[in-house]
């Protein structure tokens, strides 16, 4: 199935996809076998630095081999394309899904950027995702954010025909220094401005009850980056510490697990 058809799905039934980011082999194998176990469909995102760091061409076999491999249902997604040039790239190497955040332009240039992108992926049947206000990035303070207006969101997808909508409803990417204090009201005043699914960035540190009460106002789609980032080095730099193993398939299988048992627990909270 479609991405666009199953979060189409998955937004008449209330319930939310996750789309985890990955780094390499073993975060995504981490991922892979989550998914496996919960038997939950996922989307598998790439940020342009993990495709510079793995390679295009090898992130994305790596992705649609390993869906193959552990038989899951998944998408491979381009995760805050930052040019329509890049989003082309990744749909020419066969993503399912591309973003195209131009969150930080004006409103009209978003729309004429996102505008192109859709264009370019209907050629290969692909989704497409934009930013509409802005989500604060790793590193920035929630001052930077820019909530999204129910108006411009319903203006937003009418003129650009993108599938999917990034919102800014206090969420921030990175963990939080408090809580986020998520805007439900504002979120249910897109929800109904809107037939897009809604897509929460920033994942990572928010409490589970929240995350749930932010689906259930019409959030279909959770993106969750830094607490896998946050595992996996966490039990990896415990497992350096009592090891000297020079066998280095060895070393990485704790630091696999410990990325399973996290996105077990997540998509079992959204199931
Ligand atoms: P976190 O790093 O807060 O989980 O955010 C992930 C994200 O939004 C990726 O696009
Ligand atoms: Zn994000
Ligand atoms: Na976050």
């Amino acid at each position: 199935m479609k991405l666009q058809e199953k979060l189409q799905e998955y937004r008449g039934r209330g319930k939310a996809i996750l789309a985890t980011n990955f780094y390499n082999l073993e975060t995504l194998e981490g991922i892979l076998n989550a998914a496996r176990e919960v038997k939950a469909p996922i989307i598998l995102q790439l940020s342009k630095s993990s495709i510079d760091y793995i390679g295009l061409e090898m992130a994305v076999n790596m992705a649609r081999s390993g869906l193959k491999e552990y038989n899951v249902e998944g998408w491979i997604h381009l995760d805050h394309g930052d040019s329509p040039e890049l989003a082309r790239r990744c749909l020419k190497a066969g993503f399912d899904s591309v973003m195209i955040d131009a969150s930080e332009k004006s409103f009209d240039e978003n729309v004429s950027i996102t505008s192109e992108v859709v264009e370019a992926a209907r050629k290969y049947g692909a989704h497409v995702e934009a930013e509409l206000g802005y989500v604060a990035k790793l590193g920035q303070s929630q001052g930077n954010q820019v909530f999204t207006q129910p108006e411009d969101a319903s203006g937003f997808v009418r003129m650009t025909g993108v599938d999917s909508l990034a919102v800014a409803i206090g969420s921030a990417h990175g963990f939080y220094k408090d809580p986020p204090n998520l805007q439900i009201d504002l979120l249910e005043k897109i929800r109904q401005a809107t037939n897009a699914t809604l897509v929460l960035h920033g994942g990572s540190g928010i409490p589970e009850e929240m995350l749930l009460k932010a689906v259930s106002h019409g959030i279909t789609k959770i993106n969750l980056a830094t607490e896998i980032k946050d595992t996996y080095m966490r039990a990896l730099r415990q497992q350096m510490e009592k090891t000297s193993e020079i066998d280095l398939r060895k070393v990485f299988p704790l630091a696999v697990t410990s990325v399973t048992e996290l996105i077990k627990s997540k998509l079992l909270l959204l199931t």
